[in-house]
């Protein structure tokens, strides 16, 4: 088995909750709510961890939240380490609207981390990153650190013989597609957003995906299209993937479900297009669980062999 790294710059502390209907004006009386430890990263170790992986998580934290942050994730016993910061970490919030079925999700932007701070997490990714083995950038980057920040931990990435994944959007994705990359995975909204299209057709899709590849800028490209499943292009040729039918309940957390099961797949030394089916597998096993939930193991495994067994 490789060994997998993951980094979180912008962890949130998720909330979530339920209420009637979301109006302005009134006091909107909520159903229980839940505290998960998210961020991009983070939730690509727990769901590594899930499906019988592990994958050391690094990843920045400061103030109260930050300390609820850390128990929370003490409590999955992810292997981790942190990097403090003055800040506080965020809260992101998720509320359902139970009178028509309607998510809404507000993204904080996160704390500001100033330049010793940003530099002690890539020390701290330099020294971890195992050889030969994955290291997973995934996120939103917080105010104050570097657009090129993924890209710098690409180019160490290679320098210690390890492959880079990268989950990002805007401008910290384009640098780290300059630097160049093992894997991206974007949905099609990023994807399009780089490229300056819509990507609405198939076609447009597969030529967006395996033009990456045909740069140089990446092996590999899972583009994501949420209920209409995903695309893979590497030098190899381009798959793609329907999703399994479900009941879907909630996708927050989808797309790193994706992630990590992909990753767990290739560090267990399986080939990309079974990585690729228990990716599709995780991503939707989370859609099925509600609010930010993860994925469940047994779904996944079902849902994977459904996968398989329809791939012949
Ligand atoms: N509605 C859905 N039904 C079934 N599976 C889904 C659904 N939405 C997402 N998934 C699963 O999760 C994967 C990732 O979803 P998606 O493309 O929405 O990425 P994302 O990273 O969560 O999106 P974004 O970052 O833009 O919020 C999909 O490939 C699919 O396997
Ligand atoms: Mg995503």
């Amino acid at each position: 088995m490789r060994q997998i790294l993951t980094l979180t710059v912008n962890p949130a502390l998720d909330v979530s909750t339920s209420t009637d209907r979301v109006v302005s004006g009134h006091k909107l009386r909520c159903g229980p709510s839940r505290l998960d430890p998210g961020g991009g990263g983070m939730n690509v170790s727990r769901v590594v961890q899930r499906l019988g992986g592990q994958a050391l998580a690094i990843y920045s934290a400061g103030g109260p939240t930050g300390e609820a942050y850390r128990r929370l994730i003490e409590a999955e016993h992810i292997p981790t380490l942190v990097v403090p910061i003055a800040g506080s970490t965020r809260q992101d919030i998720t509320v359902d609207e139970t009178a028509t079925g309607k998510q809404f999700r507000f993204v904080l932007q996160g704390p500001e981390l100033d330049e010793l701070e940003w530099r002690s997490c890539l020390a701290l990714v330099a020294e971890s990153i195992p050889k030969g083995g994955y290291v997973v950038a995934s996120g939103s980057l917080p105010p104050g650190v570097p657009e090129d920040f993924y890209a710098r931990v690409a180019r160490l990435t290679r320098e210690h013989d390890a492959r880079c994944i990268v989950d990002a959007s805007g401008p910290a994705l384009a640098e780290a597609l300059a630097e160049g990359v093992f894997l991206i995975k974007p949905s099609r909204r990023e994807l399009g957003e780089f490229l300056g299209t819509t990507l609405d057709s198939d076609q447009s899709q597969v030529e967006a995906a395996s033009s990456l590849v045909a740069r140089g800028s990446t092996e590999f490209v899972a583009l994501t299209l949420g209920g209409a499943g995903a695309v893979l292009a590497s030098e190899a040729g381009v798959m793609r993937l329907q999703v399994p039918q479900v009941r879907v309940q909630s996708t927050v957390g989808a797309g790193d479900s994706f992630l990590g099961a992909f990753v767990l797949r290739l560090a267990q030394g399986h080939d990309a297009a079974t990585a690729f089916r228990a990716a599709v597998a995780a991503g939707t096993a989370t859609a099925m669980t509600p609010a930010t939930e993860l994925c469940h193991r047994d779904d996944v495994e079902r849902l994977e062999a459904e996968l398989t067994a329809s791939a012949g």
